[in-house]
């Protein structure tokens, strides 16, 4: 009975062929919306940063970067010959802040990290400067020259309405994030106001999505010729930034002068698709039991229905619902030992009352990889962190394997989803179509970042199998693509944009 109920549940994950071809055509219609109207719900966010880079950029610069469930404070030193050496400080955000009353606690808990990194790594920095501006500031209060002071690029990997490089206020949270007062706010003179309260010699030079920041890196770091058309995460969350040609982003004109008036020798700007929100109002989304019941629990129902089906955040939530459908009905007996007598069947559970399953978020994403990719005998591994992680003793081979069946279920569509937005990506900007017949020229770059790109086995596998499904892309489009990790990208993504702002800010280029 178990088997067959887990067959059931795995069976509702199925997303087969004509589905992803009817979500690329939706994503396709919905990416042109966002490109000409404010509002839509892919909302293409026009980044303000209209060219990548090649590689050869130099400098010192830092980045902070708050991604889903890290804060970051990196110093990058570019080399100018597409290398570039990191110091960085990594922490968990607690969990508190994420929802803290107000936004200052937030951001002076950011600003506090990056004095403590300040000091840490660049002392000599940190006494010379701060201390001369904390003392000229008791004196008069007067404001400083801008030697000595580092350009900082703030990744903030939130849906962002930009209104140039350092500019932008925040559209909505996601990822479990909620403080209202934020919403509406200009994110980088929040943490300006925050760093300037410390006296750091630091000016938030770039505002940057983390998509745009992988897109960044992997352009520096593998400058191909035809450099690199979009940057995804697949992690906590999920989002797509590429390359669209200016004369397609229409909208732009109608922001106002200010927003409008982009100069640009390339005819381009990245473009942050936030398509974790393609489609919420589920036109085209494969939609379960549990996909809803978990949407209706979260704090943002009805938004980010695509990230919810994909993300990091979500996909151990997803699994918790399926296991818990499992355990509750009696039929299915997940966890339970039967046992018979002569005259009685009677079965014992083997969870424990306090076990994280019972918990709303209790299952990690990472247990879903753990479950999918186990090869032990006996599903040992998966058995094992059960009983270490989760509080079920004694779980059995056969509900190991129930457990790893719906796992794998989950995580492919999960890949097979992600395959809908980069092939739409792929497809709208006509890359497949303009080519020169050379193997090298015809590349198609995309640099990935994220726990579940990274850790969940064969996503890549998996997305691929569903690119070549797309009528239009085929096996010998597939093969086009090129997928690169650009590990902990957007830090240095960050700084290259902070570069950029810099040389604009100077006025030369
Ligand atoms: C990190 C990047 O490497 O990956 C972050 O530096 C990004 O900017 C993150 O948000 C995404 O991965 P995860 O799994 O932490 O959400
Ligand atoms: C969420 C955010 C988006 C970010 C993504 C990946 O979707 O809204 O801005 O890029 O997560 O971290």
């Amino acid at each position: 009975a178990l088997a067959a109920a887990a067959e059931r549940i795995a069976a509702e994950f199925e997303y087969p062929k004509e589905q992803v071809q009817k979500g690329v055509t939706a994503f396709m219609r919905q990416m042109d919306e966002g490109l000409q109207v404010q509002g839509a719900t892919l909302s293409q966010i026009p980044t303000y940063v209209t060219a990548v880079p090649n590689g050869t950029e130099k400098g010192l610069y830092m980045a902070v970067d708050l991604g889903g469930t890290n804060f970051r404070v990196c110093s990058i030193q570019l080399h100018g010959n597409s290398t570039f050496s990191l110091t960085q400080s990594k922490v968990k955000i607690p969990g508190d802040l994420m929802t803290a009353k107000t936004s200052h606690e937030l951001f002076s808990f950011l600003a506090k990290q990056v004095e403590t990194f300040l000091k840490t790594h660049h002392g000599e920095h940190y006494s010379s400067h701060v201390e001369r501006r904390k003392k000229s500031s008791m004196l008069s209060g007067e404001s400083y020259s801008d030697e000595d002071v580092f350009s900082l690029g703030f990744t903030f990997s939130f849906p962002v309405q930009q209104y140039g490089i350092n500019k932008g206020t925040l559209i909505r949270w996601t990822k479990g994030f909620d403080i209202p007062d934020a919403v509406g706010k200009d994110v980088c003179a929040l943490l300006q106001k925050e760093l300037d309260a410390l006296h750091l010699p630091i000016r938030v030079a770039a505002l940057v999505n983390d998509t745009v920041g992988t897109l960044m890196a992997r352009s520096y770091t593998s400058p191909g010729k035809t450099g690199t058309l979009l940057g995804a995460i697949f992690g906590t969350g999920t989002n797509g930034a590429y390359v669209e040609k200016l004369s397609r982003l229409t909208k732009l004109a109608k922001m106002g002068p200010e927003a409008g008036d982009v100069e640009t020798s390339t005819g381009e700007m990245i473009v942050n698709t936030e398509w974790g929100s393609f489609d919420n109002h589920l036109s085209v989304l494969p939609t379960t039991s549990f996909d809803r019941t978990l949407d209706a629990a979260s704090n943002n129902p009805g938004i980010q229905m695509f990230e919810k089906r994909i993300s990091g955040m979500f996909l151990g939530e997803i699994l918790r619902r399926c296991l818990l459908a499992l355990i509750h009905d009696p039929s299915t007996p997940l966890f339970t030992d039967e046992h018979s007598n002569q005259n009685d069947m009677h079965s014992t559970t083997n969870i424990h009352d306090d076990s994280p399953l019972y918990r709303p978020h209790g299952l990690d994403t990472s247990f879903l990889s753990i479950a999918s990719g186990d090869a032990s005998p006996g599903l040992k591994v998966t058995r094992q962190a059960l009983d270490i992680e989760y509080g079920v003793s004694a779980a059995s081979a056969e509900d190991a394997e129930a457990v790893r069946l719906i796992s794998s279920a989950i995580g492919k569509r999960a890949a097979r989803l992600s395959a809908v937005a980069i092939a739409a990506v792929v497809l709208s900007t006509g890359k497949l179509t303009n080519t020169t017949g050379n193997a090298d020229d015809d590349t198609i770059d995309i640099g990935v970042d994220g726990s579940l790109v990274e850790f969940y086995p064969n996503f890549e596998d998996y997305l691929r199998e569903a690119l070549r499904e797309v009528p239009s892309i085929g096996p010998a489009g597939e093969q086009r693509i090129r997928i690169g990790i650009a590990k902990d990208g957007s830090g240095v993504g960050a700084a290259l944009i902070a570069l950029v702002a810099e040389r604009e800010r100077a006025g030369g280029n």
